[in-house]
């Protein structure tokens, strides 16, 4: 039973492909606090994916858009504004997908075209969902907009590639356009820095198990899964929130401000003092 955090509110939600998915997990909370949603994903997605399965079982609408894609954005936008009756008050962007992961090139051996679609899809699908929403005048005053992001954007993560570029461009989006919708508009964009997580685009990056479980031990709190992820949205969604801006918020367990952890060394658990 929720909090009726989000009851009046309208959102619309990017990237939930199947039941693992962080988006799919948001989506569901949002809804248990009493939102409207409708889902969105690229048209493959609808394809291959358990999109219109997830949007049945809710009762939701979903709607193809490829999010690289401006006309997509701008069908997505008119069409969502109609089927939820007014002004949107939230967004999520829980987008992600390398080429260079997915045919394991490693970092110093990368094709530059795969970059580009990688930056494109993971990255500027953020601007551009935020540009379109903005001059269609989509948003409602003090709404809320969240992307999804990874630590890689900040320090050294081998097996990342250039996801880590991509995440580091989608966070600075946040400051940029934090500004100008927050000045115009009073719209807030964050991002959301989360544990690794066991979905889809996680588990294709090389090593993901390993790293997920050394990433449990490091993290005082252990990682944060989806559930936990899609309650966090939903405070960013909230109007407890409203004057949160323009930050990358880690939602980790703590792992973000660990040094080392003595449970690691030893082997035994981590709350070894
Ligand atoms: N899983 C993790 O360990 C982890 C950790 C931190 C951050 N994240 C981030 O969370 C977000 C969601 O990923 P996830 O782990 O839930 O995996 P997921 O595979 O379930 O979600 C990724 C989504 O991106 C969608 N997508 C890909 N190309 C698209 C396009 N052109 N247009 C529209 N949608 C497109 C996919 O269809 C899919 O729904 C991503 O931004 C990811 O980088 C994931």
């Amino acid at each position: 039973m929720g909090y009726g955090l989000l009851k009046g509110k309208r959102g619309v939600i990017f990237g939930a492909l199947d039941d693992d998915s962080i988006a799919t997990q948001v989506a569901k909370k949002a809804m248990e606090e009493g939102a409207e949603i409708v889902l969105t994903n690229a048209p493959v997605a609808f394809r291959f994916g358990k999109i219109q399965a997830l949007a049945n079982d809710l009762g939701v609408e979903a709607i193809p858009a490829d999010a690289t894609s401006v006309e997509d954005l701008q069908n997505l936008f008119t069409q969502a504004l109609e089927i939820l009756g007014g002004k949107i008050d939230f967004v999520l962007h829980s987008i992600g997908m390398s080429l260079n992961i997915r045919k394991n090139k490693p970092y110093f051996d990368l094709n530059y075209d795969y970059m580009q679609k990688t930056y494109d899809i993971s990255a500027i699908s953020f601007h551009k969902m935020m540009q379109v929403a903005y001059k269609q005048d989509a948003l409602s005053d003090w709404g809320s907009i969240v992307a999804l992001t990874y630590i890689a954007a900040d320090r050294t993560f081998p097996f990342y590639g250039e996801m880590a570029e991509a995440k580091a461009i989608l966070e600075s989006y946040a400051r940029s356009f934090g500004y100008h919708l927050g000045v115009n508009k009073k719209i807030r964009v964050n991002t959301v820095s989360q544990s690794p997580t066991l979905t889809k685009a996680g588990s294709a990056v090389k090593g993901f198990k390993e790293f997920f479980e050394y990433s449990d031990k490091m993290s005082p709190l252990g990682n944060a899964n989806a559930e936990a992820c899609g309650d966090y949205c939903v405070t960013l969604f909230s109007d407890l929130t409203k004057m949160v801006t323009m930050q990358n918020l880690y939602h980790d367990g703590g792992f973000s401000k660990m040094g080392m952890n003595p449970g690691i060394m030893t082997g035994e658990t981590r709350w070894v003092s």
